[in-house]
């Protein structure tokens, strides 16, 4: 009876993991969406590629790290916290920034995502999939050498707390230690499109236009 038990539960399980996969795309409104997860390290260009993304693909940015300084201007209950992990490099507990996330992907007309700068640890790619069933169409992977990185940041001049050369460092071992087994493990699924990121912006962008440009032609 108990090894019964036991196979119907292995069974069901598999039954429960093939409806997530099937309700591929599915937010907490029932809406379906397409999602293309863009990472790098910090200053690889993330940003400033998907503007570029956005106006010829028809996608909508989210950048995970602006919603979470949107968080902290809004005043809410989080915000303390969500700047006190922002000053120190590190990575804002998944529940808030996947709430974060699924909010701007309801909220929004369009059903095309780019998601930029998440997943930044096994805990935010572990807990999207749990929570979303979402799985990535591909990853865009911005390859660069930390000196170009450490270069484009110090001179972003966009005012953040976090752009000073003493949390550049942290953001770098953390991108080392937690992002970077993202992109191993999505590699082994073979959804990683790496570009070349130290190159100029023009030149990333026809390597981007290239791998976005395959993507339309399957449609
Ligand atoms: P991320 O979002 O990955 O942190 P950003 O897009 O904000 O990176 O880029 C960081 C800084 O580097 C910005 O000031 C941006 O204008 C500049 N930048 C972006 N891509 C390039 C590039 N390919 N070459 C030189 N500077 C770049
Ligand atoms: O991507 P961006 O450089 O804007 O991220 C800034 C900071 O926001 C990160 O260093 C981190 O503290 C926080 N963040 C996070 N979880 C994410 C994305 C960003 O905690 N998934
Ligand atoms: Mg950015």
């Amino acid at each position: 009876m108990k090894k019964f038990l036991r196979l119907l539960g292995k069974f069901m399980g598999t039954v429960i993991d093939a409806v997530k996969q099937e309700a591929n795309g599915c937010l907490p409104n029932g809406k379906k969406v397409q999602v293309v997860f863009v990472l790098g390290g910090p200053g690889s260009g993330k940003g400033t590629q998907c503007a570029n993304i956005v106006e010829h693909f028809g996608f909508t940015h989210l950048s995970a790290g602006d919603l979470l300084r949107a968080e902290i201007k809004s005043g809410s209950q989080n915000g303390e916290m969500i700047q006190n992990m922002i000053k120190e490099g590190k990575i804002v507990p998944s529940e808030v920034t996947i709430k974060l996330l699924q909010q701007a992907m309801q909220e929004n007309a369009n059903d095309k995502f780019l998601i930029d700068g998440f997943p930044r640890n096994e805990e935010n790619r572990a807990a999207f999939e749990k929570v979303t069933g979402i799985i990535p169409e591909f990853v865009l992977f911005f390859d660069c050498s930390e000196e170009e990185m450490e270069r484009r940041i110090l001179s972003r001049n966009q005012g953040r707390e976090d752009d000073n050369i003493e949390t550049i460092r942290k953001r770098f071992k953390v991108f080392v230690e937690s992002s970077l087994p993202v992109i191993e493990y999505y590699e082994s699924k073979e959804k990683v499109r790496k570009i070349d990121a130290g190159k100029p912006i023009g030149e990333v962008f026809e390597a981007v236009k290239a791998v976005f440009s395959s993507i339309d032609a399957k449609v």
